[in-house]
């Protein structure tokens, strides 16, 4: 099986040089600086997905990566090939647009062969490529179609098709789900990412959808006002975010503040001393002291809820019920801990009547909360 990064070549030698290496990368319109030194590596056959809220420069990166827009400073270097003054056209990338910009008064042959049209295949050739790439996307019965006579998926499929069809070395997409309806963007993604790991394809994905970006993606890539927050499997972001903006970009959290009150290196236990009570957290990340004071990043689905209140200790604090949301195969509960507000998400929700009409509940903070350390003032 293929190593994931890795790839083998015909005398079975692994290559495992970077695909694509962005180098200090800026980019100023006029005096605005929009991408303020962007560096990454992106491994062969690797998913990277950029996410970062509107106008931090998602697209402005994809965009120079594909050579549609000049770099400022910086080095963009493709399977060793220093790419920076190429045109689109010779360069191996392949960006596929959110409108798709597929064209309208062709078939749908005709779009998925206009790339091989261009760099002049024979007609042979480009029949025999163009139905193998229908094949894959599963359109073989719509090579005859107009464009505007299919679906958003389907659209979707021959645009993905069409960005393949000169095999390039990096795939470059952007939000290329974000005109289906909820349930299409689900099926579609899981089909790109089979597609991508079947065909190996070394992709940047760039998506508003955090959940999208966490399913399909090796690894994610947090932006903000155009400089990388944090680079990291989507575990390792969702998990172990290295700032409060990332840890509330993706997915929801709760924040409780307090203080390291004490430390056991060996038992790796920290205790952690709130305006509520001590909490005790199994400690497996460095750079925390006694003394700090420290955020716990609380994820709604880790906290449990429970019916009893008072029994103090082990983590469990009493709070009130503000609101309890019985949805099926989730609850969402408001509960109000002093004047702060906690979510707590509660799976298979059974008792779903006997909290709805409870005052008082406690919950409990798991002991693998992750900390973030507050900078001394
Ligand atoms: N052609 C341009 N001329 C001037 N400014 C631009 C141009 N294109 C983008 N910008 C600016 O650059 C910044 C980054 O834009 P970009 O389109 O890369 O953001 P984005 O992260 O893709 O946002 P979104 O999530 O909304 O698509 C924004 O402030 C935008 O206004
Ligand atoms: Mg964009």
């Amino acid at each position: 099986m293929m190593t994931k990064g890795v790839t083998r070549d015909m005398d079975g030698k692994t290559d495992d040089r970077p695909m694509l290496i962005l180098k200090d990368i800026h980019k100023f319109y006029g005096a605005n600086e929009v991408l303020k030194g962007v560096s990454l590596e992106v491994r062969r056959g690797e998913l990277v997905t950029f996410v970062g809220p509107s106008g931090c420069g998602k697209t402005t990166l994809l965009r120079l990566i594909g050579g549609f827009t000049d770099i400022s400073s910086g080095d963009i270097i493709l399977d060793g090939q220093r790419i920076n003054d190429l045109p689109p056209n010779l360069r191996d990338t392949r960006i596929c647009f959110q409108n798709y910009a597929l064209f309208p008064h062709m078939t749908v042959a005709e779009n998925v062969g206009y790339g091989l049209k261009i760099n002049k295949w024979p007609k042979d050739k480009i029949a025999v490529r163009v139905r193998d790439l229908l094949e894959m996307v599963e359109l073989e019965a719509f090579g005859d179609r107009m464009i505007d006579k299919l679906s958003g998926g389907q659209q979707q499929r021959v645009a993905f098709a069409r960005a393949l069809s000169l095999e390039p070395k990096v795939l470059l997409l952007d939000e290329p789900l974000s005109n289906l309806d909820a349930n299409l963007r689900l099926v579609m993604r899981e089909e790109i990412r089979k597609l991508q790991e079947r065909l190996h394809i070394t992709t940047v994905f760039v998506t508003h959808d955090q959940f999208e970006a966490m399913a399909i993606s090796d690894r994610l890539v947090v932006m903000k006002d155009g400089l990388i927050e944090q680079v990291g499997s989507p575990i390792e972001i969702y998990e172990r975010p290295a700032n409060e903006f990332i840890a509330s970009f993706v997915g929801y959290v709760n924040f409780m503040e307090g203080r390291i009150v004490s430390i056991d290196r060996e038992k790796q236990e920290a205790v952690v001393k709130t305006e509520f009570g001590e909490i005790a957290i199994d400690l497996r990340q460095n750079g925390i002291g006694e003394g700090d004071d420290v955020l716990m990043v609380i994820r709604p689905e880790s906290v449990t809820l429970g019916i009893e209140c008072g029994r103090s200790g082990n983590n469990r604090i009493c709070g009130m019920l503000k609101s309890y949301m019985y949805a099926g195969s989730i609850a969402k509960c408001t509960v109000m801990i002093g004047d702060k507000k906690m979510i707590v998400d509660q799976y298979n929700p059974r008792d779903a009547m006997h909290f709805k009409n409870a005052e008082k509940v406690e919950v409990e903070i798991p002991r693998s909360v992750h900390l973030l350390k507050k900078k001394k003032k």
